[in-house]
């Protein structure tokens, strides 16, 4: 019998016990749904989609256990025994006594930005994920982005390309003074950044400055499962400490913890918020209440709570992560055998492909991103997103498109969706790509709206 070690292929840590039909379509069948669609993927029918990689978040498939405990949950209004086993398994992993059920992350993002944010406010992170930059901004202040410079080079190696400068850290502490800094914000691991990881040595530099200078320090959690197996595998100390562990004592490092449930909580909807100081909880519960529901259920019903606990046990147990974290990488590894230009090292939850070198020959102003993003869909009916000028672009004051500096797509995984068939599949799909590169072209943005664009603009292929 192999070990795990010595067998090449990916074992799905799971048996499946109830499916879902795969949509099936024709290639005239996409061209035809993606023309209705205007060229955006946004508006497709997820019946036109056969494999689903617009995002990793809500997209999980639950287990046995997870619908088991949502059957036997308490739907009371307060003190439901679903709240005290959600706060319980939150309590346990965080060590954080206040805690706040959200109904997904940016709830969590817009209370907690809504008390410690407002004008004159700065917050600085690794890469503010784009509704946690919306909701600071709301309240009037600045969000600043502070990553490692090698956390911007999509090819270059480096194991925890999701770090923040701690450098650039203490410059801007110092420059917009403490009482001015509303919060610094690890985000683990970095969605925006390429869902690459943060070392534990790096949080911890991160956490002794904030100290320093009596700053709050927040971890947007939602994938720190991912994280803490990096840092299992790739930072000197932890190999022989449980992933488990290594999430915990991330937590311990920080101030408070939002955590959209949506991604390392395996479930399809939900979230939390939670910290340390007693005074802060308060104010975030009034604004609770208000918004979202009262503090033992916030906008959660108490099934959701339920999953929501047992799936944030699930996602430690042996065997998972790797798995999830193994699946990605395998995607990635044979998409750069196959000569696709991939941000390197692979991240946790999603691969990315750099389109401008893809398609060297559509200008910027054309979105080589989302003509990727169309060529993926008719080759094969997937569907992924424009990370790039379609999503970033700004105009000029004569309307010339500001190029974002990068244009990514990026295939993100829905954790225990998908087989290593699927992904296999995928793959081979690539080589119809690369025979018709040549061929494709750029697309141009027919309506638009002023903000978030990507979401509903309608475009058209440029002839
Ligand atoms: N923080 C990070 C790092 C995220 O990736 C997300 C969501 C949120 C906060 C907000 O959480 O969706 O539950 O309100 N990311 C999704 C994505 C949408 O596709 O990457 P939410």
């Amino acid at each position: 019998m192999f070990t795990a070690s010595d067998n090449p292929v990916i074992i799905e840590p799971f048996k499946i016990k109830s499916v879902e039909p795969l949509p099936m379509t024709s290639r005239e069948e996409r061209e035809q749904y993606l023309q209705e669609a205007h060229y955006n993927p946004f508006l497709l029918h997820s019946s036109q989609v056969t494999f689903d990689f617009l995002t990793d978040s809500g997209t999980s498939a639950m287990s046995s256990a997870q619908w088991a405990a949502m059957m036997d949950a308490d739907e009371s209004y307060a003190g439901a025994k679903s709240w005290e086993h959600l706060y319980r398994v939150v309590n346990e992993l965080t060590g954080y006594p206040h805690i706040l059920p959200t109904h997904q992350g940016r709830a969590a993002e817009r209370i907690l930005y809504g008390v410690v944010g407002g004008k004159g406010k700065v917050f600085l992170s690794n890469t503010h994920f784009d509704t946690t930059r919306a909701n600071i901004e709301f309240t009037g202040a600045t969000a600043i982005d502070i990553p490692i410079k090698e956390g911007l080079d999509p090819f270059l190696i480096h194991p925890f390309k999701g770090n923040m400068d701690t450098e650039a850290l203490e410059k801007n502490i110092q420059q917009y003074g403490a009482s001015a800094i509303g919060a610094v914000i690890l985000t683990v691991t970095n969605n925006s950044g390429g869902g690459q990881p943060v070392s534990m040595a790096n949080a911890k530099e991160v956490s002794r400055i904030c100290k320093k200078h009596n700053v709050l320090f927040v971890l947007d959690a939602c994938r720190i499962a991912e994280n803490a197996y990096f840092i299992r595998h790739r930072e000197e100390g932890y190999a022989d400490q449980s992933d488990f562990d290594i999430a915990r004592e991330m937590f311990r490092l920080a101030d408070a913890a939002i955590m959209s449930a949506k991604k390392d909580a395996l479930v399809n909807m939900g979230g939390f918020l939670a910290m340390n100081d007693e005074k802060l909880a308060q104010q975030c519960s009034n604004l609770l209440i208000i918004t979202e529901g009262f503090t033992t259920y916030g906008g959660l019903s108490g099934r959701d709570m339920e999953a929501i606990a047992v799936g944030l046990k699930e996602v430690f147990v042996h065997g998972y992560l790797t798995y999830r974290i193994r699946s990605t990488a395998y995607l990635g590894e044979k998409l750069i055998a196959k000569g696709i230009p991939v941000m390197q090292p692979i991240g946790g939850h999603a691969v990315y492909i750099d389109a401008r070198t893809f398609y060297p020959n559509i200008p910027v102003d054309q979105y080589p991103g989302q003509a990727l993003v169309c060529e993926l869909y008719k080759v094969g009916g997937i569907r992924a997103v424009e990370v790039g000028s379609l999503m970033f672009g700004k105009y000029d004051e004569k309307g010339k498109l500001i190029p974002s500096a990068m244009d990514l797509v990026r295939l993100a995984i829905p954790r225990r969706v998908y087989t290593q068939s699927h992904i296999d599949y995928v793959i081979a799909l690539f080589d119809e790509l690369i025979r018709e590169k040549e061929k494709v072209k750029g697309y141009k943005i027919v309506f638009e709206t002023p903000l978030l664009r990507h979401f509903t603009c309608k475009l058209k292929p440029v002839i």
